[in-house]
């Protein structure tokens, strides 16, 4: 069982007091708070070793580019890919899924099919029509039902032999469904597609590991885990790796550069051009020895006690209508009340303290799906109480009273 309270000591951003009021913070699917350890972790490597990575025969350099490669190994290990080589850093979940989507610019022809789901963020959207258009190849849609759950007989059905590249999140971050990725991936690979499963939502909740899964690219951030902002990690199978052509080019991503022709350097640096973020990096690592220590059957145990409880409590406010009831669900809610409009809500309990996102999360077609501006969307994390639900309830009751 997890100690809550000694948890949130760990976080000092907890004990605030935000408007007067002690902070609840709800907006998790945004990006999660940070412990004290990884702060540190930030101010130890710019105050002791601070210096450009796979650069330097200096001290210091060495020293950064080990402590970055050490924390490449650890993301490896926890997300048990093969190889160090085939964990990519990036500046994020949206960083990871353009590149793919680039790279795909060199294989697909017209008329070839990429799937994405009825479900998805943005960000795992809008890199793939910009691919079509590039390339002339088509997108697909697979549907979902009102539960927010995708239709599995429709997605058999849209993938044929012209479907090159399924993408899908493996948790949306709107509805909180956690979808059936292992069925299909094993489906995208019987139709000869590739399939990326965007991760950003799934990995503050659980550990996934991709060689089990067998999916060929795996994306997420690192701001989601209790890691800083700017940096992500893109897996990709070493061979799709080797295929796909680099996104961008600079430094560090050659082996040899002349004006008549340049050739790249090998795995994982020939996608990592310039300085990355190398703090981020390093501390990125920090930030998942953290989560692993705390244990992800202790986050889930927590997470589905919020859950379960968050939407009780929050059925027993009349009007309240929540969106994404799928059998398979991680500790998001996503609701509106009859007539107020969730923005409203949102400023009113924002002035008591409460952090909750509002508006269509960046995954505007689900909105249309359900015919409403948005929601309100409350995102729990394992350091999250029921008591702060019974706080947000409180404090939903009151809005709706002056809204009404
Ligand atoms: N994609 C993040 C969210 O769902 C920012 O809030």
């Amino acid at each position: 069982m997890l100690d809550v309270n000694k948890i949130r000591a760990d976080f000092p951003i907890l004990s605030q007091k935000v408007n007067g009021k002690a902070l609840v913070y709800f907006d998790n699917g945004a990006t999660s708070q940070k412990p004290q350890v990884v702060i540190d972790a930030i101010s130890k490597y710019y105050q002791e070793i601070n210096a450009n990575i796979h650069r330097g025969v200096h001290t210091l350099s060495q020293l950064a580019t080990d402590a970055y490669e050490i924390s490449r190994g650890k993301l490896q290990n926890h997300i048990n890919a093969k190889f160090p080589h085939e964990v990519l850093f990036t500046s994020g979940t949206t960083h990871g899924i353009n590149l793919v989507a680039n790279g795909f610019a060199s294989i697909l022809k017209p008329g070839d099919e990429i799937l994405v789901s009825a479900m998805e963020h943005h960000s795992n959207i809008v890199p793939w029509q910009m691919l079509c258009e590039k390339t002339g190849a088509i997108l697909r849609v697979i549907p979902m039902n009102l539960d927010g759950e995708l239709i599995m007989s429709e997605y058999d059905k849209l993938l044929s032999d012209k479907t090159k590249i399924v993408t899908v999140n493996h948790i949306s971050n709107a509805l909180g469904t956690v979808n059936p990725i292992k069925y299909m991936i094993d489906k995208a690979h019987e139709a000869g597609a590739a399939i990326l499963i965007d991760g950003a939502q799934a990995v503050p909740h659980l550990k996934p590991d991709v060689q089990e899964l067998n999916c060929d690219f795996y994306v997420f951030s690192g701001h989601k885990i209790c890691g800083p902002t700017g940096v992500g990690i893109l897996y990709g199978k070493e061979a799709w790796l080797n295929k796909l052509p680099p996104y961008q080019g600079g430094g560090e991503m050659i082996k040899e550069v002349t004006f008549e022709k340049t050739t790249y350097a090998e795995l994982p640096h020939k996608f990592e051009a310039g300085t990355p973020n190398i703090a981020g990096g390093i501390v990125l690592g920090t930030a998942v020895d953290y989560m692993n220590e705390v244990g992800f059957d202790n986050i889930q145990q927590q997470e589905l006690e919020l859950l379960e409880y968050g939407t009780k409590r929050l059925l027993e406010i009349e009007g309240l209508k929540i969106f994404g009831t799928a059998t398979a669900k991680t500790s998001v809610i996503s609701f509106n009340i009859e007539g107020i409009h969730p923005y409203d809500i949102g400023t009113i309990i924002d002035k008591l303290g409460i952090a909750v996102r509002t508006g269509h999360h960046c995954a505007q077609p689900i909105m249309d799906f359900f015919n409403i501006p948005g929601t309100i969307r409350a995102s729990f994390a394992f350091y999250n109480t029921t008591k702060e639900i019974d706080v947000m309830v409180e404090a939903i009751k009151k809005a709706k009273v002056m809204l009404s």
